[in-house]
Order: structure tokens, then C-alpha cells, then sequence
């Protein structure tokens, strides 16, 4: 029997009925498989631990969560404490401090769910920069103005659009497109654009281009078909894949991994949503982006087939499209569509 600890971040809002209803599913899936075991730490960091101890999490949190073999997180952020604080003290805190410099989004339009945009052939990757750029963190602000900071360093750009072509390559594709904005970024975007330059030298057979980002986001919506393998910056990927996962149908549904290539510290798993504070608390949260994150997670511990299974028992749950939440057109609550994976798996 394998056993893995997983660290568990259940956050805020709508991020505490996705992770407990992702424990039911992870449980379901070690049961079903006969040779996993999961064991959990539930660690309370949150906003409204914040309204208690003043702080996001205790100072040794560092040290607690990197006991483990992953890390599944909810959502952060609530109204009663700003976001730039909640946030900043730790979801980014974790993906840098861990060296998570990967964020793995895939973008599929999987059976059973239906796309707002008439061309519906969607399957693509997002990698996105997850420790630097627009997110360092930089800058000043006073009553008369705000100056916020980009960083790219050589090696921050390089690996990232390196991990890109890599895992473009390994997984079949041809098309690897970086999005850029450096006719106004004259300093960050150029020197991205140069970087990329530079990497995409190594693969000659890849038809690689470079698109402004704000053209990009219209070729999302109009040719998403052609779309295999995309490379953004932190903020970049960040807006480009809820508009990725909304043109799945809901934000509800794309994954999200954290991942350190290189194993040193763990991964984080979770979904690209927030905590949705709008429906907090009325169980109809779409629990589909952490099963997915799950089925990441799972695959990243390098258990393919369990992977393979809660992907496809959640598939079929969408096909049937009778259990799952309000967002994508289903009668069911975030419970009921959970009791159905459980049940198809
Ligand atoms: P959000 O993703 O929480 O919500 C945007 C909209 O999508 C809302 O209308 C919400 O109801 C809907 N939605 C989101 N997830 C859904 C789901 N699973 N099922 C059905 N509908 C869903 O984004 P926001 O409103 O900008 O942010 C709310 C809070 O979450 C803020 O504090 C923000 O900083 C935080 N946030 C955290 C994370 C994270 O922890 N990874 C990600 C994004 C936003
Ligand atoms: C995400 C979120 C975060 C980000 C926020 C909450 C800081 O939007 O994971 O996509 O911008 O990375
Ligand atoms: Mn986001």
C-alpha cells in the first residue's frame, strides 16, 4: 500500500466546499484503486484565521507545509481582509518560497461540457510564469501616486519558455505561441520577447510565434482550434486562463498546478478560481477545477491510472449533465455532482 500525506489548504469562500468534496473523491479513487492511501493535514490558513492571529499563517507555516508529498489548496481571499494582503501572504508566498515556477492550465473542452463559442474544438496548454514578473511585488506607493515593478530575470524567463517547448515537444504538439506586449513594455516584454527568441533557436521544428497579448485574447475567442501550446507571463497567463476556462463554459472547471520541476520542495494543486463570494455558502460551487487539479496532482505523483480514473468518472458525470451545478447548466449542487463522480467511479 502506497501511502501519501497531503497537505491541505481548504482557504476561504467557496475554496472549503471544493476541498472537502475533493477529499470524498480522493478517498473514492484510493478505495476504487485498492493500492493508495491518502492521509490529510487540514491546515486552517485563511482569512478568517487572519481575523483571529493577525497573520495569514503561523511563522514556521513554511515549515509545515513543505512536510509533504503535495499540496491541495482551495481559494483565498475574503471580503473583511484586502486581497493584496490575503493574497500576498499566502498563496504567493507559497508558489515563490516553493519555487513552484511552472503553473501548469490546461484549457479542454472535455465531453459534456459546451463552450459559449461556436468553434468548439478546444485543447490547449497554458504555462505560465508562476515566481517573478509583474507579480514580484516592486514598488511604492504614497497620496500621490503608485509605482509598481516587473521583474524578468535571465534565468526566471529562460526556464519557463524552456519548460514550455519542452513539454510542447514531449506531449505531440507543433505550435508553441508566447504572448508578449512589447510594443508598450519596452523594457520586460522586449527582453522577454528576446528570450524567447533565443529558446525557440533549439526547436527548429516547432512552428513557434509571438503574439501581442491583446491580440491574443481575441484569437482565443475566434480561432481556439488553433491553439496547442501558450507561454505567458505570471499577470499575462493569469487573465488568459480564466478566459480560457470560461470558454469551457464556467471558471469553475480549468486545474491549476504550482509545480517545482525539479521535486525540492512540493507541488500545489488547485483550481484557477477564486472563492467566489457571491455564492459562498449556497453549495453550488462547480467542484470540477479541483476534481481536475486532483487528477494533476495524482498524475504528478506519478499514479497515471488513478488519474485517469476520477477524469473519467467526472466526465461521464458531465455528459450526463443531470447532477452537475447551475454554471454549466446542471440542476445539481456541489454535493450532488460529487455523490455522482463517487458513484461513476
Ligand atoms: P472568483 O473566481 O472567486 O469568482 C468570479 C466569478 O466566477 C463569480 O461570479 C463566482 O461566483 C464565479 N465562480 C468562481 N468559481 C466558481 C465555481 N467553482 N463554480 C461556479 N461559479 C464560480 O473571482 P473574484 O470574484 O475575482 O475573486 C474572489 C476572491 O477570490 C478574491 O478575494 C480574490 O482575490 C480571490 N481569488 C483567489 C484565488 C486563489 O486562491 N487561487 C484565485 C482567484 C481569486
Ligand atoms: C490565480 C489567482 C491569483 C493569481 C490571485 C488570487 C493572486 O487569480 O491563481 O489565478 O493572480 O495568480
Ligand atoms: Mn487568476
Amino acid at each position: 500500500m502506497k501511502t501519501y500525506k497531503i497537505n491541505l489548504i481548504p482557504g476561504d469562500g467557496i475554496g472549503v466546499d471544493v476541498v472537502n468534496e475533493g477529499v470524498r473523491v480522493l478517498n473514492a479513487v484510493a478505495e476504487k484503486h485498492g493500492g493508495l492511501k491518502f492521509q490529510y493535514n487540514n491546515l486552517p490558513w485563511s482569512c478568517a484565521y487572519y481575523l483571529e492571529h493577525g497573520k495569514m499563517m503561523p511563522a514556521d507555516g513554511m515549515k509545515i507545509l513543505r512536510d509533504c508529498d503535495a499540496i491541495l489548496l482551495g481559494a483565498v481571499g475574503f471580503p473583511g481582509v484586502p486581497d493584496h494582503v490575503s493574497l500576498r501572504e499566502l498563496l504567493l508566498p507559497i508558489r515563490t518560497g516553493f519555487d513552484q515556477y511552472v503553473n501548469m492550465r490546461p484549457i479542454k473542452l472535455l465531453p459534456g461540457l459546451v463552450s459559449p463559442l461556436k468553434n468548439d474544438k478546444i485543447d490547449f496548454v497554458v504555462i505560465r510564469e508562476n515566481s517573478e514578473g509583474e507579480y514580484c511585488g516592486r514598488g511604492t506607493s504614497d497620496e500621490n501616486g503608485a509605482v509598481q515593478e516587473a521583474v524578468f530575470t535571465r534565468k526566471g524567463t529562460e526556464r519557463i519558455l524552456r519548460y514550455a517547448f519542452e513539454y510542447a515537444k514531449a506531449n505531440g504538439m507543433s505550435r508553441v505561441l508566447s504572448a508578449t506586449k512589447s510594443n508598450a513594455l519596452n523594457h520586460s516584454m522586449v527582453f522577454w520577447d528576446k528570450i524567447f527568441n533565443e529558446v525557440k533557436a533549439g526547436y527548429p521544428d516547432m512552428d513557434s510565434r509571438q503574439m501581442h497579448i491583446d491580440a491574443l485574447a481575441g484569437f482565443f475567442i475566434m480561432h481556439p482550434d488553433r491553439l496547442q501550446m501558450v507561454v505567458a507571463s505570471n499577470l499575462f497567463g493569469d487573465i488568459l486562463t480564466d478566459l480560457g476556462s470560461a470558454m469551457l463554459g464556467s471558471i469553475g472547471i480549468s486545474p491549476s498546478g504550482n509545480i517545482n520541476p525539479e521535486g525540492t520542495y512540493p507541488s500545489m494543486f488547485e483550481p484557477i478560481h477564486g472563492s467566489a463570494p457571491d455564492i459562498a455558502g449556497k453549495g453550488i460551487a462547480n467542484p470540477a477545477g479541483t476534481f481536475w487539479a486532483i487528477a494533476m496532482m495524482l498524475e504528478q505523483l506519478r499514479e497515471k491510472p488513478a488519474a485517469d480514473m476520477l477524469m473519467n468518472a467526472m466526465c461521464s458525470v458531465l455528459k450526463a449533465g443531470v447532477a452537475t451545478t447551475p454554471d454549466i447548466g446542471g440542476k445539481g449542487t456541489t454535493t450532488s455532482m460529487t455523490d455522482a463522480v463517487i458513484a461513476a467511479l
